[in-house]
């Protein structure tokens, strides 16, 4: 089902405030986002043959998105708020900057090789609608990479009770499982052809990476904080390596309820 205008607006106006109040100025935040994307930017090196010629699109890229932290392509970014964000920032020449929706992107058929889409569709209003749309306007055997957050069952499930009381996420109109994220890429005619955790790097703590792409993201120093618990209290052998894990998995950005993102790659 799709949220109405009324919902969408809402998300809409989340957004604004989040870039004002929490972006704007603040450079740690920034600095933060820059390393964030450096992997991401690897990631995508990795997985798709990119080169000088290469045509690239950003949807609902926001500010110091990962569309910024490429240096090579013809770059595009799309979003609601490019008005905004072209008259209150500072925004990188070398892309072409566009305002407008996901669920009618003004280019032609077959255009780009590769589509970006960064903790994008669960913020706007029509999630098959844009998936259908970015299949329309990539390239046959070209590229979506498309990372979302993803939450079990259960969460999905206390979070449309809270939305349903008025304590909702505005920024967040939906909720999704990883199985509705496979189904609305499938379903868009895309084939996925990988999907991990950006938030599963803790390599270091319980050994080896279970999948081996996943991105550190902000995790670094939550791990120093938990290994130092550790050290101090002298936990050690199992029992100091289970308590570590579970410290992580509360402090981790809430990562026992929640993957902070989910990475969707997939070819048209
Ligand atoms: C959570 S931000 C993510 C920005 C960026 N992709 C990132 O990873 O940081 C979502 C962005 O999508 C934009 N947006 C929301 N609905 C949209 C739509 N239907 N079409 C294009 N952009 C949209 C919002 O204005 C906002 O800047």
């Amino acid at each position: 089902m799709i949220i109405s205008n009324q919902r969408y607006e809402l998300a809409q106006k989340a957004h604004k405030d989040h870039w004002e109040k929490r972006w704007k100025g603040n450079c740690e935040r920034q600095e933060r986002t820059g390393e964030y994307r450096r992997y991401q930017a690897d990631l995508l090196k990795k997985y798709v043959n990119l080169n000088s010629g290469s045509k690239i699109l950003d949807v609902g890229c926001g500010l110091g998105g990962l569309i910024n932290y490429l240096d090579y392509g013809e770059r595009y970014g799309l979003d609601t708020l490019m008005d905004y964000f072209l008259q209150d920032f500072d925004m990188a020449k070398e892309v072409k900057w566009i305002k407008g929706r996901g669920e009618n992107l003004p280019f032609h058929d077959d255009f780009f090789d590769v589509i970006i889409s960064t903790n994008f569709i669960d913020h706007i209003q029509d999630p098959p609608k844009v998936l259908a749309e970015m299949r329309r306007v990539v390239k046959k055997q070209g590229f979506l990479f498309l990372t979302v957050d993803t939450f079990p069952w259960w969460v999905k499930s206390v979070k449309m009770f809270l939305e349903s009381i008025g304590k909702g996420n505005w920024g967040h109109p939906y909720t999704f499982t990883r199985n509705e994220v496979k189904k609305i890429i499938g379903g868009s005619g895309f084939k996925i052809i990988k999907i991990f955790n950006e938030s599963d790097n803790l390599k270091g703590v319980i050994g080896d990476n279970k999948e081996k792409d996943a991105i550190p993201f902000k995790s670094k120093s939550k791990i120093d904080r938990a290994l130092e618990i550790k050290k101090q209290r002298g936990y050690g052998g199992l029992f100091g390596e289970f308590l570590a894990v579970i410290l992580l998995r509360i402090f981790q950005e809430g990562r026992f309820y929640h993957k902070r993102h989910t990475v969707f790659i997939a070819v048209k």
